[in-house]
């Protein structure tokens, strides 16, 4: 561990003189005044007194350094049939204009605009065109119904609303606009204007007066320059579930994520300038803004903007074929991705069928690699295949074996070390720090890193109690874990009520909230239980009025309804159980975490506070008739595995 220990501590020891050299990386138009202001802790400010441009340094640098006809995106829809490649003059050019449509709307530096698009290189422009503006954009995945969509442009309070009129999921089209219209049927906020992008395979009414064709506005426009902006301007707002219906809106400044993600880059992908860079996600999760979008670009990459499924678009070799026909370097996905093709495709034939010279490692985050998966793919592809942990609120890898700088001997089931910049530490319940294998609280001491979360979008209030508060002096992952004795990261998975769902993260709060509205039900409780495919999938429970005589399987039928209509597809809630009471404590908490453990067949103990110990059985034998636990990963029960 020579190189990474040296850097790791430098950057602890000295953040101020690690972080002021990466910056040097970045074109600032005026330089920091301080690299590190904690004036006012526990609010970090990075790069203070900082002036740049977060779309300068993506694009009009480049051009200007001579990368113009390199590309910089490659646009692969096997679902439209269309690869398009832009170099980094013409993503220049269309950002510029796309911008100068948007000045001419009254975008200004500041304003916040919604994205609700699907993956196509005008959903790219859009972040970029707000970024050269100054302006804060807000993206919302397209797999979110109205309702979700509603509730964040009522808090983001965008001045415009940028949408794609559709999509291919699969078999389906998506109708994008009619979502739309209800979303802002259903919110208190009205934009001024909603501008849509009409795709062929979906074309929408623009019937409403807020209602602007994309194209006609951007053929009228002339190219906007960059807006400087001050380092802890905002860039983006990216809204996170967390343990309540209301999603918490992750904050990003523009200097320290231009900073931060521009060093990620080549310390922990080894992915330089010129190279190709594929991350398989969406651009409305963290993945996708950091690795498809600002990472790649601020580095002088090529980016892959693939819209597309690992499996079905056409077959399980999309992603093989996808890394042959463009040259791909490094591919970032979520394990799942790995699980839905080695489902069809168990032994890798799909492989033989393409060339992958370029090919040199593969990313995987965003929830648990379980080993199964990290053996299959390591074995099938014979490339390193590297866990990584981080989170939305942090923009980029916490823990990860970061190959820029070293390449650390891979644990399977680890995510390998603390990336430079993280003090990681597992605490207990009472901040008392935790020696070797000993699991507890996974957090980070204060200061965090440049690019991670300064606060949350107009609620400082939030962001302390959602992070600070738990343990004084530092940032609360909610994730729970333990290091072993090289300092290896083991996370065991969520502290709190949120799930991840294909990767996808989600709140079991919120659609609890959904499914306790229904008329017939008295009490509920929604659980995330071990899923083989998607990692984890939600489950519900209710408990029926007295004297309600319902039918339970259309009771179930309708919650799945309602959860769909209000969160989204993406919610997979797909199971409800009927059962006669819910195991509770003496003072009426709903114990979730132990129906949890007894729905993945794990061991548990009767908690102490238990109100009556009984109820357990009665949920295990509601379980067992459903088929839990037999949906959780194979061989894969004692997640202490090695
Ligand atoms: N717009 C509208 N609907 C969407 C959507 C979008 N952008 N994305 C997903 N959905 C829908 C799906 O069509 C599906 O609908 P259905 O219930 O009618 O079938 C539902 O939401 C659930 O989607 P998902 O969980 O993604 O399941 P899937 O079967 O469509 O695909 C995987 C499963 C594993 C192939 C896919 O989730 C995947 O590739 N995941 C890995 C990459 C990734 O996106 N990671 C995210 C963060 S890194
Ligand atoms: P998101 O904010 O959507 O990126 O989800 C973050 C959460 O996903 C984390 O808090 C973890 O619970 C989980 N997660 C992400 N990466 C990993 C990983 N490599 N191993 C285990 N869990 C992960």
């Amino acid at each position: 561990m020579g190189e990474y220990i040296n850097q790791f501590t430098a950057s602890i020891n000295d953040p101020e003189a690690f972080w002021g050299k990466a910056a040097e990386a970045i074109e600032w138009s005026k330089r920091w005044d301080r690299v590190l202001d904690d004036s006012r802790a526990p609010f970090y400010r990075w790069f203070g007194g900082g002036r740049l441009n977060t779309c300068h340094n993506a694009l009009d640098r480049h051009v200007a350094a001579g990368r113009a006809q390199q590309t910089a995106l490659i646009y692969d829809s096997p679902v439209t049939g269309v690869v398009e490649h832009f170099s980094y003059a013409e993503l220049l050019d269309s950002t510029a204009k796309l911008a100068g449509a948007l000045a001419s709307l009254g975008v200004g530096k500041g304003d916040t605009v919604v994205i609700y698009m699907p993956m196509i290189p005008q959903a790219v422009f859009a972040m970029l065109a707000c970024a050269r503006l100054g302006a804060v954009h807000s993206v919302v995945f397209g797999g979110f119904a109205p309702k979700e969509l509603a509730i964040r442009i009522d808090d983001a309070k965008p001045k415009l609303v940028l949408a794609g009129s559709g999509a291919r999921e699969g078999n389906k089209i998506i109708q994008y606009k009619p979502l739309l219209d209800e979303a802002l049927r259903l919110s208190q906020h009205q934009p001024e204007a909603a501008v849509v992008y009409q795709r062929p395979l979906a074309p929408a009414k623009l019937d409403n007066k807020r209602d602007i064709d994309w194209n006609e506005l951007v053929e009228q426009a002339s190219p906007a320059p960059c807006v400087d902006v001050e380092a802890n301007d905002p860039l983006y707002i990216l809204y996170t579930s967390g343990t309540t219906g209301t999603p918490k809106g992750v904050l990003r400044d523009n200097g320290g994520h231009a900073v931060a993600l521009r060093w990620s880059m080549e310390n922990i992908y080894d992915t330089h300038p010129g190279e190709v860079f594929w991350a398989a996600s969406d651009i409305g999760w963290v993945v996708g803004h950091s690795y498809i979008v600002y990472a790649p670009l601020l580095t002088g990459c090529t980016s892959v903007l693939y819209e597309g499924k690992p499996v079905g678009t056409p077959d399980a070799g999309a992603f093989w074929r996808v890394i042959s026909d463009h040259g791909v370097k490094t591919l970032f996905t979520a394990p799942t991705a790995f699980r839905a093709i080695r489902k069809e495709d168990p032994e890798g034939e799909q492989l033989q069928r393409y060339g992958l010279d370029a090919f040199r490692y593969l990313f995987l985050a965003g929830e648990r690699l379980d080993p199964d998966t990290y053996h299959w793919a390591s074995k099938k592809l014979k490339r390193p295949v590297i866990d990584h942990w981080w989170q939305t609120e942090t923009g980029w890898p916490v823990a990860a074996n970061c190959m820029g700088i070293e390449a650390l001997p891979v644990k399977a089931g680890s995510p390998t070390v603390a990336v430079p910049g993280y003090d990681l530490r597992i605490l207990d319940s009472d901040g008392k720090e935790l020696g070797a294998n000993q699991e507890g609280a996974i957090v980070i001491k204060l200061p965090l890193p440049p690019g991670t979360l300064p606060t949350l979008w107009q609620d400082d209030e939030r962001y302390k109690e959602s992070y600070l508060c738990d343990f004084e002096g530092f940032y609360s992952s909610s994730d729970e874990g333990y290091m072993d004795e090289d300092g290896y990261l083991y996370v065991m998975g969520r502290m709190d009520d949120v799930i991840n769902v294909a990767g996808h993260r989600l709140s079991t709060g919120s659609m609890e909230e959904i499914v306790a509205t229904h008329p017939q039900i008295a009490e509920c409780a929604v659980i995330g239980a071990a899923d083989g495919m998607k990692g984890q999938l939600p489950l519900g429970f209710f408990v029926l009025k007295s004297g309600n005589n319902a039918d339970p399987a259309k009771v179930t039928e309708e919650l799945v309804a309602m959860v769909r209509k209000q969160i989204g597809a993406v919610a997979c809630f797909k199971q409800a159980l009927e059962v006669k009471r819910l195991p509770k404590t003496r003072s009426g908490k709903i114990l979730r975490a132990t129906m949890r453990k007894i729905a993945d067949g794990k061991d548990y103990s009767v908690p102490s506070t238990i109100e009556d110990p009984t109820v357990l059985g009665e949920i295990a034998e509601a379980l067992a008739e459903a088929g839990y636990p037999s949906l959780a990963p194979a061989n894969d029960s004692n997640p202490h595995y090695s």
